[in-house]
Parts: structure tokens; sequence; C-alpha cells
């Protein structure tokens, strides 16, 4: 079984992704976090510069960069490339300013899109992003499509960025990168993100995690005993 939860940035995608995961026994995947990663890549070979990117420099190494996720020591996800863990590096505002750009490479979208295939094959999996329902998996059995308000969004995503000991940004930038990002996703030509006609919206703007969770594992297992 494919479950799909696409939808804006920090609307709270991968908090429901995860607890369905473990509820369900199912393996999660953070397909942003794949994108993140290749930005990551991006910034540290010296190919972002006042926001512009080396496009093709990027494309030609991408054969060099491996994907791939384990689970810590508590369970947790984390994000590997090359074999290196870079869960808190992909989550910066630096990685948040151009992995909008990086995610609109065609040549590295159809790579990524295979590999999360793959990953699907032979697992039942919960999978997170903004084209899991409409391009990676458009027949999977659920398909989630999560919105919430973009004032309370940029609230806690500032939280969590402050948590991480980043106090530098403002709620105002939050705000805006996230609308950009928003604005970006939805304007790509390949695999732009929208809602996948079969997907059923959750509004996460005035529910708590539980309520969401909930709400979520109540469509799942009304799908596993269809
Ligand atoms: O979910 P996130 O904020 O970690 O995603 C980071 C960026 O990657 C986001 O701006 C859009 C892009 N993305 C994408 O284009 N396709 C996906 N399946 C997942 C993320």
């Amino acid at each position: 079984m494919i479950i799909a939860i696409d939808g804006f940035s920090s609307t709270g995608k991968s908090t429901v992704a995860k607890r369905l995961a473990a509820a369900l026994n199912f393996i999660y995947v953070d397909t942003g976090a794949m994108y993140r990663m290749v930005a990551l890549v991006a910034i540290r070979q010296g190919w972002v510069q006042d926001g512009y990117l080396d496009e093709a420099a990027l494309v030609h190494h991408l054969p060099k960069i491996a994907l791939d996720f384990q689970r810590g020591a508590q369970g947790e996800n984390m994000a590997m490339l090359n074999g290196e863990e870079v869960e808190a590096a992909i989550r910066t505002m630096e990685v948040n300013r151009i992995v909008s750009r990086v995610s609109s490479i065609p040549a590295l979208r159809r790579q990524l899109v295979a590999q999360q295939q793959r990953m699907g094959r032979g697992h039942s999996l919960v999978m997170d992003g903004r084209d899991i329902g409409t391009v990676v998996f458009p027949d999977a059995e659920l398909k989630i499509f999560m919105t919430a308000d973009a004032d309370i969004r940029a609230g806690r995503r500032l939280s969590e960025l402050r948590a991480k000991g980043d106090a530098s940004v403002s709620l105002e930038e939050v705000r805006s990168n996230l609308l950009q990002r928003d604005a970006a996703d939805q304007a790509r030509l390949d695999s732009p993100l929208l809602k996948a006609d079969d997907a059923r919206v959750l509004d996460n703007s005035h529910r708590s995690a539980d309520e969401v969770f909930q709400v979520a594992l109540d469509w799942a297992h009304e799908k596993q005993k269809a």
C-alpha cells in the first residue's frame, strides 16, 4: 500500500507521514530531503552565488550523488548524502533559499522520481513531497493534500529554526520564503505542485498534531479495509 502526502511547505506533511508510517509499520520516505541534499551539494561545491545556480555543473555532477536514508538510534529518520548524515545541514535557511530552484531541474527530477519509485517496489510506504500523488505514484491507494494558513506555517517553521539555534532569521523572512517556495513549486513546468484529483484535503491550520494524525489514520484504515 502506498500513501502519498503532498502539499505546501511547512503544512505538517512530514509530521503526519512519520506518525502514519510508525503506526502502520510502513517505510517513511521524505522526498523533500532528497531535493535538499542535492541543494546542499550545490552550495558546498560553490555552485550557488548570489542566488544564481550553476545548473550545468550540478547536472554533470548528478551521477556522483548518492542519496539514502537510515534509522538513527531513537528510530529517527536520517538523510544520508554519500554516506554522511546531513539531517541538520539540509534544514537551514541557506538551503531553503535555493532548494526550489534546484528542484525545478528536469534531469534531477527524473533521477529522483525513478529512485522514489524503486523504493516503493515490494514495500508499503508513506511518502511525502509535492508530486507524489500526481507523478511518482499516481495509483497510490491513499492520497492526502495538506494545506495550512501561511501565518501559522511561518510561526511553526520559525520555532523549529529557533529550536535549532538559528536566531538570525525573522518571522517575515521565513514567511516570505515559504510563500516564494510555494509559488515556485506551483509555477514550475516540470511536475508542479498540484492536488491530484483523487486526493483528500487535510487542513492543518486549526487542529492539533494529534487530531490531524487521527484523521489521516482513519483514512488509511478505511483504505486498508476496502
Ligand atoms: O518538503 P520540503 O520543504 O523539505 O521540500 C523542499 C523543497 O523541495 C520544496 O521547496 C519543493 C521541493 N520538492 C519537490 O519539488 N518535490 C518533492 N517531491 C519534494 C520536494
